[in-house]
């Protein structure tokens, strides 16, 4: 996807622009970029987020100011701009996708953006990279294949530190995981989103909350 915007503009911290009015300018000119982005996303069926969870995504990381970013599935890089916004000088963020051409996108949209910050896109399939990882992560985010979703808690869950926060997307899926109106195509996605919710629900390390933003999220707090 070519980059149709003047990501440079895009001063989330605004360090240049110390006013109050710019401040202002500098949110309407973030909100056109990715809209522009989004829209790009959706005429080349690329899927993403959406803003309402990129929001959310925003919020969590701007409260928990994670120092260690775990993201399973970056795709182009829309949520990941919202992880890594807050992102401080010394966290760090670390992307994965099986896709390379996606993953490629995610780095240079981030990279032009966010500049100076600790980042790491890697290509390839999440299961078997993450036991390679060396880092442990005080917040995740699970966007990937969602008949895998039971494996990456799983894998993940000795990465956690004490108090991390893994947010998984699509909990709902379009609301077929609790109505049953799964068809044959769906039913893999289906049953590994339910095995997910009856792990995080039933493993006594984890405390979770469901969020109706988007299509659904979980919310899991790490306690062991
Ligand atoms: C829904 S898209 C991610 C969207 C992205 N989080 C966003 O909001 O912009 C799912 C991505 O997960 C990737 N994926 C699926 N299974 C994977 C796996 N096992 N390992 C790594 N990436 C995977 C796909 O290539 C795809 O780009």
């Amino acid at each position: 996807m070519q980059k149709s915007t003047n990501n440079s503009r895009l001063d989330p911290y605004q360090t240049k622009t110390p006013t109050t009015t710019l401040q202002l300018d500098s949110f309407l000119n973030e909100k056109k970029v990715l809209g522009q982005f989004l829209k790009l996303a959706v005429s080349k069926k690329i899927p993403v987020c959406g803003t309402d969870t990129g929001r959310f995504l925003e919020l969590a990381c701007m409260l928990k100011k994670p120092a260690n970013i775990l993201e399973i599935g970056c795709g182009i890089g829309f949520s990941t701009y919202f992880l890594v916004k807050h992102l401080s000088l010394k966290g760090a963020y670390t992307g994965i996708d099986m896709n390379g051409e996606r993953l490629r996108e995610a780095e240079n949209f981030i990279s032009g953006i966010f500049s100076g910050k600790n980042l790491a896109f890697m290509a390839g399939n999440a299961i078997k990279m993450i036991p390679g990882l060396t880092g442990r992560y005080d917040m995740v985010f699970i966007d990937a294949s969602k008949f895998e979703y039971p494996l990456y808690i799983k894998i993940i869950k000795n990465k956690l530190l004490p108090g991390a926060i893994v947010i998984a997307d699509n909990i709902f899926y379009k609301n077929k995981v609790f109505s049953g109106e799964a068809g044959a195509h769906d039913a893999g996605s289906v049953a590994g989103i339910r095995k997910y919710i009856d792990y995080i629900s039933k493993n006594l390390g984890f405390r979770t909350v469901f969020f109706e933003v988007g299509d659904g999220l979980g919310i899991s707090e790490y306690m062991p």
